[in-house]
């Protein structure tokens, strides 16, 4: 079992498998001019492999895959063949943005991945390619409705973003109406050196809910696990549910369970942190079990607190791309 040094125990990793993404929102890229990392810094499928299994063996039994955009990676269905299959694993899950998914649904179905956390920050038209300067919305609006009906467990992940996509607040919130989905209003995070001042948001969590009780005054709150981001509810007579994700705030700190490598092998213990440690030349350079697994529990046993802790220990975190951290 792995257990951080504020006696955590750390059962989800989230795996960022490229740092690419075909989509080109605001908030997260510029619109040309990325440094995207070189292929041979990239850890191999065959890399992510190994790490993925040693770290089940260690005690991670949640593994989400993120990006940029997983799908984006032509061999991402090998590895999740294979991460599916081992057998501590309890849940497999992935966020994508759904422009890439849809060849993919029957298999995901087969092999047994139900979760699927889905970023959309617009159900309007215009307003998804405002945010995503990308005329990709006939295929995610597709995709997202297939894999409602195939049965997956899929979440709207939409974040809040102050003068962008306010007005598609309510309609996205509809959507729970009719599907049984559960749509997660995020607030706005500062990564990527954005231009804001990012010591408040004005659209924070409990905004967000006032706005939405404007609408429907009558919601009850779900009870949710420790570990939860998300705060849900429930309004009657809805199919699905929402939730509020203070991402910024941060209020779900203390019950902090994750880990994040991304996709060229940096560990990073905190979202609001810089990576503690690489892995990609312990996976490549005589490779030794023994190695790899007493990085990581280093590691983990040298964790911030908090995502405030942790932002104090490093002066240009907001520059971080989301893109490489896979949010
Ligand atoms: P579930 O497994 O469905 O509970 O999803 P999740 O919330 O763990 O993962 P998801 O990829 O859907 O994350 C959605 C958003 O939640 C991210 O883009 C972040 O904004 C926020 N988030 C996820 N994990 C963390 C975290 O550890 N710290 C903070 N501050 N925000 C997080
Ligand atoms: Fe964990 Fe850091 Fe996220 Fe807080 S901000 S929940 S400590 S990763």
């Amino acid at each position: 079992m792995l257990i951080d040094n504020h006696n955590r125990i750390i059962n989800y990793l989230r795996l960022a498998v490229t740092d690419r993404c075909n989509l080109r929102c605001h908030y997260c890229m510029p619109s040309e001019g990325i440094n995207f990392v070189k292929n041979d810094e990239l850890l191999t499928i065959e890399e992510l492999k190994i790490l993925s299994k040693t770290m089940v063996d260690q005690g991670i039994d949640k593994i989400r895959i993120t990006g940029g955009e997983p799908f984006v990676r032509k061999d991402l269905m090998d590895l999740l063949r294979y991460i599916s299959q081992l057998r501590d694993l309890k849940e497999l899950s992935i966020t994508t943005n759904a422009t890439l998914i849809g060849p993919h649904i029957d298999e995901l179905k087969a092999l047994g991945i139900q979760n699927i956390n889905l970023s959309l920050d617009a159900i309007n038209r215009e307003t998804f390619e405002k945010i995503t300067r990308r005329d990709q919305y006939d295929v995610v609006h597709g995709n997202m409705m297939r894999l409602i009906e195939e049965g997956f467990n899929v979440r709207i992940n939409f974040i809040v973003l102050e003068d962008q996509n306010i007005q598609d607040i309510i309609p996205i919130l509809k959507l729970q109406e009719t599907y049984p989905v559960a749509v997660r209003f995020l607030e706005e995070m500062p990564f990527n050196g954005g231009s804001k001042n990012f010591n408040t948001i004005t659209w924070n969590y409990k905004t967000i809910l006032e706005y939405i009780k404007g609408f429907y005054p009558n919601f009850e709150k779900l009870a949710a696990p420790k570990t939860s981001t998300s705060i849900n509810y429930k309004i009657p007579g809805h199919q699905g549910t929402f939730g509020l994700i203070p991402s910024f705030s941060r209020t779900f700190c203390g019950s902090c369970n994750r880990l994040r490598i991304t996709a060229t092998g940096d560990v990073i213990t905190c979202l609001y942190g810089k990576p503690k440690m690489n892995l990609r030349s312990l996976l490549r350079d005589n490779y030794l079990e023994s190695d790899l697994k007493a990085a990581i529990q280093y590691t983990i046993g040298n964790r911030a607190k908090t995502g405030f802790d942790a932002q104090r220990e490093h002066k240009n975190v907001f520059q971080n791309s989301m893109t490489s951290i896979g949010g």
